[in-house]
C-alpha cells in the first residue's frame, strides 16, 4: 500500500540531512572563533575563500556577496547594462534572476527551453537578439548543463553586427564542481553568480559570489555594492564554513554524478516520466536537484498529487519552478512560442541532491518508491 493510503513510507527521511557539518567544517569555525578573525569585516576565511573560488574556477577575480539572487544582480550591474536595455533569460529559471533584470531598470526577454528539459535554447537565442539586448542570463538548471558554446557563438556572431556588446552571464548557482569539456562551470562566461544557501552544494547557510576574468566588472560590482561599507556581506564565519568544502566537493561531485547517473537509468523504464538528457558531451554534471518530466496527458494523478504520494513515501521532492509565462507582457517580452518552458513549469519533479550521498541500498529504495508510486498512479 502507498504510505499516502496508509501504509509505511518506503524510505526513511532521517538520513537526507544537508548541509552536515564534517569535522574539518566544525574545526575551521571554532578556530575563527578562538583566534577572533570571527569578529573582522575582512579577515583571513574571506581572503581565502576569493582565492579558492579563483582556484577552483579558474577566473581572475572573484567577490563574495550575501546570496546568489543579489550575485546574479551584481553580475548584471558589474557588466554595465544600461537601464531600458533588454536582458534575455529562459521562459524557465530561478524567479530572482527575472526580478534581478526588473530591479536593474532593464527588461526581461523570454527564449524557450530546450525540448524536455530546462536550459535556454540556443537555437531559439538568435531570434530574440536585438540592437536593445545587453545581457542573456544562461542558468544550468537540475543537473542539466546549458550548451555554453553555442550560446557563446551565437552571441559573437551577433556582437560583430551591434553596437551595444552583449555579455554572458552564467548562473552556476547549482552546479559548483560541474565542469564541461574539463573546465569549471562557472568560469565560461563575461561574469557567473553562485550561491553557498543552506540547501546548495557549497553551503554556508547563506551567501554567494561573482567570478570574473574582466576587472572592469570586478569593479563597477564593487563600487555598486560599496556604501561606505559592504552592502551585501560575507562574515568571516560564513566563509570558515566554506573553505574547508572545496577539499570534498570533486568527491562529492563525482559520487553525486555516478549515482544520479543510475537513478536517472532506474527509472527511465517509466512511461510516466522524462528522465534528464545532457545537450552537451564532456560534461560532469553538478546535480544540485535531480529532474524527471512527467509527461503530458498521462491519465492518473496530477503533478501535485505525485509530489505528495511521493513525499509520504520520504523522499525529499518538489515541483520546481513555477517559470515566467503568466508574467504580464508589460514586465516582459516573450519570443517564441515558449511551449517547452510550458512544459517544464507545470510537469516539473526535482528531488533533491542529498539522496545522492547516500548507500547504494537507500538509493534502491527511493527508485523503487518512485516506481511504486508512479506506477500506482495509473
Ligand atoms: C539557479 C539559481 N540562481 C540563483 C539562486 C539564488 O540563490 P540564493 O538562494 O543564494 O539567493 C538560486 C537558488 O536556488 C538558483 O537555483
Amino acid at each position: 500500500m502507498l504510505a499516502i493510503d496508509g501504509g509505511p513510507p518506503s524510505v526513511d527521511s532521517e538520513p537526507f540531512q544537508w548541509p552536515f557539518a564534517s569535522e574539518a567544517i566544525r574545526n575551521a569555525v571554532s578556530e575563527a572563533m578562538s583566534d577572533g578573525s570571527w569578529g573582522q569585516y575582512d579577515g583571513r576565511w574571506t581572503r581565502q575563500l576569493i582565492e579558492l573560488l579563483k582556484h577552483n574556477f579558474q577566473t581572475a577575480e572573484a567577490m563574495l556577496c550575501s546570496s546568489g539572487t543579489i550575485a546574479v544582480e551584481l553580475a548584471l550591474r558589474g557588466a554595465g547594462v544600461p537601464q531600458d536595455s533588454e536582458v534575455i533569460l529562459a521562459g524557465y529559471d530561478f524567479p530572482g534572476n527575472f526580478r534581478a533584470i526588473e530591479a536593474i531598470g532593464a527588461r526581461p526577454v523570454l527564449v524557450d527551453v530546450v525540448a524536455n528539459g530546462w536550459v535556454l535554447c540556443a537555437e531559439q537565442l538568435a531570434d530574440a537578439l536585438t540592437p536593445q539586448t545587453s545581457a542573456v542570463i544562461v542558468s544550468h538548471l537540475h543537473g542539466q548543463i546549458a550548451d555554453l558554446n553555442q550560446i557563446q557563438s551565437v552571441i559573437s556572431e551577433h556582437n560583430l553586427n551591434s553596437q551595444q556588446k552583449v555579455v554572458i552571464i552564467e548562473d552556476a548557482c547549482q552546479v559548483p564542481g560541474g565542469q564541461l569539456r574539463g573546465k569549471p562551470l562557472g568560469s565560461f562566461c563575461d561574469v557567473s553568480a553562485l550561491s553557498f544557501g543552506g540547501s546548495k552544494l557549497l553551503s554556508a547557510g547563506r551567501g554567494g559570489a561573482i567570478l570574473t576574468n574582466r576587472s572592469d566588472i570586478l569593479q563597477r560590482a564593487k563600487i555598486f555594492a560599496h556604501r561606505g561599507n559592504d552592502a551585501f556581506p560575507m562574515c568571516q564565519l560564513q566563509a570558515a564554513t566554506l573553505c574547508p568544502q572545496f577539499e570534498t566537493l570533486p568527491e562529492m561531485t563525482e559520487v553525486r554524478h555516478r549515482k544520479a547517473c543510475r537513478l536517472i537509468e532506474s527509472t527511465s523504464s517509466l512511461d510516466e516520466l522524462v528522465g534528464l538528457n545532457q545537450i552537451v558531451d564532456e560534461t560532469i554534471p553538478a546535480y544540485y536537484k535531480i529532474p524527471w518530466l512527467l509527461k503530458d496527458r498521462t491519465p492518473g494523478w496530477s503533478r501535485s498529487e505525485l509530489v505528495n504520494a511521493l513525499k509520504a513515501e520520504g523522499l525529499p521532492v518538489g515541483e520546481g519552478f513555477r517559470g515566467f509565462l503568466r508574467r504580464s507582457p508589460r514586465r516582459c517580452r516573450k519570443t517564441g512560442t515558449l511551449v517547452n518552458s510550458q512544459i517544464a513549469s507545470q510537469q516539473t519533479i526535482v528531488l533533491h541532491h542529498p539522496v545522492l550521498l547516500e548507500s547504494e541500498d537507500t538509493l534502491e529504495l527511493v527508485a523503487a518508491a518512485i516506481h511504486k508510486v508512479v506506477t500506482n498512479s495509473r
